[in-house]
């Protein structure tokens, strides 16, 4: 296999909002992330993907941007942002910035322009419709609630938004709009950046006469989503643009493509189309959701876990490449959705990590992850700040007749704020994030949950993380070996072998809160030479082929 260093990277995310207040304001900021550079140094991570930090209203923290090439004024300012980029690369790591281009923010000058009138020369860089049947064009819905369509009063139009009214897509079957993202690109590599994160990228293309989408019984709206996402067109974009952008540069991408399957992202992520290097795909995060989407909850059943990541090792490997991730700005932490963020928390965090860590792909840690953030609850929805949750509760509740109580419910599971809150730094007032009043509530187990703690403490998580990224480092199999899951249909163990010349790892999880037998299977030859890591204290190799597993146990065997 092709070796990359991008395939042998870990990336940080940093979600600037909540990581670090320099400035006492409550809000995190650029100066604040230049200050714990050394502490993403000792982790040891190689690449940090930074959220926008654009200038922006605000309306979706950021990824509404009014000018791709400012920073947001409550950040810091450009020449903040080229001081955290030295540092960055003067400790031997890279920046990868967000790039939001399937919409901008209705206060960007394009969109200004585009409303002053219909034949103004950006009027086209947006999606305009006249209605239909005396209401909107289509009957989409946004991922934001409600209808994707907003009226323009002044030009009796509507204009397209997949996400909030202050989101309005941008029109990609426009040349002149793809030339000055792609110029915009150029200018931020000019200027050092080493990568881009592209956020609902495979969403750019729509099929031409956006028809309407299915509507189930009782649906206020259709599901839009088969005309735009991985939609006609798509493909040749990101082909353009990597000619005229990324191949330029040496450079690691990743798209997000929600609903995107594995014979699609072969297309994004093989290296002969020239499109990009991997995909952040969802169907692992969709698992515990029902038919009704995310905010419709059910158990994970391991089983699924394993039938979905290994469709996706199995379908990748040696034709694209796989990006790895349990958490991000999107998602509830891992470790209460699918650990157990009370008794055998830190527990649950290694074997979550360990299995993640240990897979086919490059690995991506969220802020917070690397210490055992939990989610959060708070008691009054007045404490919520995300768009996606205010709108869905304004929606359900305030509008609709959904049980109070039982929204809240989904929201202390799913919602994006579990992710959001200030990250925990130490015991002082406001966990050490700002000595303001933070934009979110701090989560109240800061006093014992925090990096202090795990830096001090030599069994924390986070050293645990830094020998799983160690361990990356000195044993190529883990980047590059072929994945084969075992015990295809245990119900608590998730257990694979890796392989590569000769070599093998056996790399066993339990994911329950039982202590659970595990047997190597007979069929599977192998010979375990060194416990490469463990988060129990113990074990010798000569254990195997039967022992008991602990309560969220995990272990990685090297051997042949
Ligand atoms: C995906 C981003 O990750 C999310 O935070 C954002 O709300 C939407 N795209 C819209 O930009």
């Amino acid at each position: 296999m092709k070796q990359a260093w991008w395939k042998e990277s870990v990336v940080y995310q940093i979600y600037p909002r909540s990581f670090n207040d320099s400035n006492g304001d409550g809000i995190g900021d650029i100066p604040g992330i230049t200050e714990k550079l050394d502490y993403l140094q000792d982790l040891g991570v190689d690449v940090i993907w930074l959220s926008p930090v654009y200038q922006s209203p605000n309306d979706d923290n950021g990824y509404d941007i009014a000018d791709y090439q400012a920073i947001m004024d409550e950040f810091g300012t450009m020449a903040d942002w080229e001081e955290m980029l030295a540092g960055i690369h003067q400790r031997d790591m890279k920046l990868m910035m967000d790039l939001v281009v399937n919409h901008s923010s209705d206060e960007h000058r394009w969109f200004q322009e585009a409303k002053k009138a219909k034949d103004n020369p950006y009027r086209d860089y947006y999606i305009w419709r006249s209605g239909k049947d005396g209401g909107a064009p289509n009957n989409w819905e946004s991922f934001f609630s409600g209808s994707t369509w907003e009226y323009d009063e002044a030009s009796e139009e509507y204009f397209l938004h997949l996400f909030s009214k202050k989101q309005p897509d941008l029109n990609w079957e426009n040349p002149r709009l793809r030339e000055e993202i792609y110029q915009m690109m150029r200018w931020w590599m000019d200027k050092g950046v080493d990568g881009f994160r592209m956020d609902v990228i495979n969403l750019i293309s729509k099929v031409p006469g956006l028809p309407d989408g299915a509507k189930p019984e009782g649906h206020k709206y259709g599901d839009g989503s088969p005309y735009y996402m991985n939609g006609p067109r798509v493909h040749e974009f990101l082909h353009e643009m990597n000619q005229e952008a990324l191949s330029k540069y040496d450079v690691m991408t990743v798209g997000e493509t929600p609903g995107v399957n594995v014979e699609e992202a072969k297309k994004y992520t093989n290296p002969e189309r020239e499109e990009l290097q991997m995909v952040f795909q969802f169907e692992h995060m969709d698992l515990d959701s029902g038919p009704e989407g995310k905010w419709d909850l059910r158990p994970l059943q391991l089983r699924d876990l394993k039938d979905s990541i290994s469709k996706w090792q199995n379908g990748l490997h040696g034709v694209g490449w796989n990006s790895l991730y349990l958490n991000n700005h999107d998602q509830p932490r891992v470790v209460s959705r699918w650990g157990d963020d009370q008794i055998y928390r830190v527990e649950s965090a290694k074997m979550l990590g360990t299995f993640l860590h240990m897979l086919q792909g490059t690995p991506y840690i969220y802020q917070g992850e690397e210490i055992g953030m939990t989610n959060v609850r708070f008691d009054s929805i007045d404490d919520y700040q995300d768009i996606e949750i205010l709108n869905m509760y304004k929606d359900k509740v305030i509008e609709g007749d959904a049980d109070p109580d039982q929204v809240m419910e989904s929201i202390y599971v799913k919602g994006r704020d579990n992710a959001r809150t200030p990250f925990q730094w130490d015991d002082s007032a406001n966990a050490g994030f700002t000595d303001g009043t933070p934009w979110l509530k701090v989560n109240g187990n800061y006093p014992e949950i925090n990096a202090k703690q795990a830096v001090d403490d030599e069994q924390s998580i986070y050293h645990y993380y830094r020998q799983l990224i160690q361990l990356r480092k000195t044993h190529p199999i883990i980047v590059y070996g072929e994945y084969q899951l075992i015990l295809d249909d245990h119900e608590q163990i998730y257990a694979y072998l890796r392989h590569d010349e000769g070599e093998k790892l056996l790399v066993i999880t339990n994911f329950s809160d039982q202590s659970v037998d595990f047997q190597l299977p007979s069929d599977v030859s192998f010979q375990a030479e060194e416990l490469l890591i463990s988060n129990y204290d113990q074990t010798a190799a000569d254990s195997l082929p039967a022992f008991t597993l602990k309560p969220y146990e995990a272990r990685v065997y090297k051997g042949v």
